[in-house]
């Protein structure tokens, strides 16, 4: 069974920050610092039915993969695994939702889309409103208040290195180079690091739920920004808190592992997924998550089994083949999205033999276009050349075997799985 890992997100336990912990969210370096484990930590649910999924609509093995021919004639897959060989700049931020501005998508509610109704102050910046930087330093410990960079700052030896604010937000390919997403308008006299164009997406309502483990740290410093008046001095500078922070209710959930994340068409799945923030109570009110599943047709809403702060087990009902993303919701608050793939199931129902041919029915064996490709043979006292294949689609393979003999096993190695059965 596959999971998902996040190995680049483990805890520093850096406290107080600056830098801050990577516990939430994304790791806040440049995507051209993940290595292909770190790619397939996300993507882990089957990276090759990822791709192979696409077969069914506009590619064909070629594609991606190089024609090899063996020492025996026979040929296979060239097969590159490395992610950052064919994905060579960020593949995130040219999807349609980035370019949307809807960053939400995949970021979760860690951060607001800037036409989803959220309220940002009309009123000038005051001398509470954070600033993009700072608006206090003490000269003697460099420390620094009001503003992102009171904890936000890089830091060159971690592993991977944590970047600054500029950054991160400057390296996300084209995307990047529309400053007026982040940037105020100088042109009119305006304020190039102006807050209420960050607030676009970093609102009061997501900045005053983010918080590391709330249960746990409520009450403690340096795990977000609602744990302390501390942390409300990180942003706010002078403004000495007593009390909660306005909006804050659902703190924002985060997904660390789903498992399994590859799951089988057609087939209800246990799937356990392990985070934090999944339940949490401020000022006496509970929020507790559902998990919803999100594909280009939909989304679908499901009620867990069990549920407590760090870990929900949920029954996911059958669902067509096809890319999925899986997100937990709290009162309107979105966790990051994971992927999530459905392979077509490889089902043999029956193998019959009549004379020298052999007639396999079931289901998922998909396209034949490919036989006599790197496991992808119908094995029958073992591997069946290409020439022997009569005939191959989805349901049905008929091969020509003399060989072949009632009670032989017949094995069927299809793009997504395999099955055998015997010859009845
Ligand atoms: C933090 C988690 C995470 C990491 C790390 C990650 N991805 Fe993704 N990736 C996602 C999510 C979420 C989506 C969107 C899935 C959806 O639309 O349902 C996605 C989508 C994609 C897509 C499809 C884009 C499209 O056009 O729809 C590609 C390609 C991709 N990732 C490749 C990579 C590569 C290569 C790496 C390593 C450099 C990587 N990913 C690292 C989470 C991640
Ligand atoms: C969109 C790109 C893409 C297409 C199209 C594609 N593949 Fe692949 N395939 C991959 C990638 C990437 C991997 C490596 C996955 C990994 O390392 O996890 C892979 C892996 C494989 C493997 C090795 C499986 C393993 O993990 O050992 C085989 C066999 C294979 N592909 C066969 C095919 C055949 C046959 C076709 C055509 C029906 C095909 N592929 C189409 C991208 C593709
Ligand atoms: C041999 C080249 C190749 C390699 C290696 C490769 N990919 Fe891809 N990948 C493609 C192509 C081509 C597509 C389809 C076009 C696109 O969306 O960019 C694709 C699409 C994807 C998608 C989107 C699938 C969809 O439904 O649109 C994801 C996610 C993805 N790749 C992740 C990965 C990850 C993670 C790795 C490494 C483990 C990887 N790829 C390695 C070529 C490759
Ligand atoms: C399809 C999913 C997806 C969408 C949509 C998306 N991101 Fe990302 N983002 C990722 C993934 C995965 C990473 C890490 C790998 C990478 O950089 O590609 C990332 C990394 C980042 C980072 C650096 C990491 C950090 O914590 O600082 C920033 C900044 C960022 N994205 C901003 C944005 C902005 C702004 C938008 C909307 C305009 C957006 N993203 C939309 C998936 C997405
Ligand atoms: C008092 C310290 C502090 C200040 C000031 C602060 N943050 Fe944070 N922030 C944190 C901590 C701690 C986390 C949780 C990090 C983790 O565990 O991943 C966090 C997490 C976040 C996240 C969630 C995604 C991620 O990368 O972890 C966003 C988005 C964010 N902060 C934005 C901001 C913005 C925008 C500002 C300035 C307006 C700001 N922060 C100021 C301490 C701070
Ligand atoms: C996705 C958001 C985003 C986009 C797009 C963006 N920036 Fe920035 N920019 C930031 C952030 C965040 C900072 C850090 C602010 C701070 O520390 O005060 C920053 C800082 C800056 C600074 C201050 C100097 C520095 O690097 O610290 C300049 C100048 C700047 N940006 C120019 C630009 C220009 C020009 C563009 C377009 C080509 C652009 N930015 C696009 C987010 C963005
Ligand atoms: C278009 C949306 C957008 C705008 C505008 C924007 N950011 Fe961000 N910001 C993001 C996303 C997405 C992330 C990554 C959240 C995550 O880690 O999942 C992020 C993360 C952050 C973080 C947390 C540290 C990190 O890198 O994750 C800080 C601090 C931050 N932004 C500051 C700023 C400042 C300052 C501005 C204005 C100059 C700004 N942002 C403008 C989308 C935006
Ligand atoms: C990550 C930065 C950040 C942290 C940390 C933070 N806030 Fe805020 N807070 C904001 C922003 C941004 C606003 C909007 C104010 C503005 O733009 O002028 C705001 C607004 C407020 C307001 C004014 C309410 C309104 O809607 O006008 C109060 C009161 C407040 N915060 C209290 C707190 C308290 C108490 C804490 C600590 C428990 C806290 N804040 C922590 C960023 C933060």
């Amino acid at each position: 069974m596959l999971i998902v890992v996040l190995t680049i997100g483990v805890a520093l336990a850096i406290v107080p920050p600056p830098p801050a912990n990577q516990d939430l969210g994304i790791y806040d370096t440049l995507c051209a610092e993940f290595a292909e484990d770190d790619c397939r930590a996300c993507h882990s649910s089957g990276v090759p039915d990822t791709h192979h999924m696409l077969v069914q609509t506009s590619y064909g093995c070629t594609d991606c993969h190089q024609v090899m021919t063996n020492p025996d004639g026979s040929t296979g897959v060239g097969i590159i695994r490395n992610c950052v060989e064919c994905h060579v700049t960020s593949p995130h931020h040219e999807t349609q939702e980035a370019v949307d501005r809807h960053c939400s998508y995949c970021h979760g509610s860690f951060v607001d889309d800037y036409d989803d109704g959220h309220s940002i102050p009309t009123y000038a910046p005051s001398l509470i409103t954070p600033d993009t930087s700072y608006t206090a330093i003490d000269n003697t410990t460099d420390k620094k208040w009001g503003g992102c960079e009171a904890c936000h700052e890089p830091d060159s030896t971690s592993v991977p290195p944590i970047y600054s604010n500029p950054e991160t937000h400057h390296n996300l390919g084209t995307l990047s180079l529309d400053c007026g997403i982040c940037h105020g308008d100088t042109s009119d006299g305006g304020n190039l690091l102006d807050i209420r164009k960050c607030e676009d997406c970093h609102g009061t309502i997501s900045l005053h739920n983010i918080q590391y483990d709330y249960t746990s740290t409520k009450g403690e410093l340096g795990y977000g920004h609602v744990g302390d008046s501390w942390d409300c001095a990180g942003c706010h500078a002078w403004y000495v808190a007593y009390s909660d922070a306005p909006q804050t209710g659902p703190i924002i959930p985060s997904i660390d592992e789903v498992s399994p994340a590859s799951m089988l068409a057609g087939v209800e799945t246990v799937v356990t997924i392990t985070g934090d923030n999944f339940e949490n109570t401020v000022n006496g009110i509970n929020y507790t998550s559902e998990v919803v599943i999100v594909n280009d047709a939909g989304t679908m809403n499901v009620t867990p089994d069990s549920i407590n702060t760090s870990e929900i087990v949920v029954t996911i009902s059958a669902l067509d083949a096809g890319n999925y993303g899986l997100r937990v919701v709290k009162s309107g608050m979105e966790s990051n999205l994971v992927p999530i793939v459905v392979v077509p199931q490889v089902t043999i129902d029956s193998a019959t033999l009549r004379r020298s041919i052999v007639t396999i029915r079931g289901s998922g064996f998909s396209d034949g276009s490919y036989n006599g490709w790197l496991d992808v043979t119908v094995n029958c006292e073992g591997s069946v050349l290409e020439s022997s294949i009569v005939n191959w689609d989805d349901t049905r393979i008929v091969v020509d075997c003399s060989s072949a003999a009632a009670g032989d096993e017949v094995t069927v190695n299809a793009l997504h799985g395999s099955d055998s059965a015997t010859i009845g």
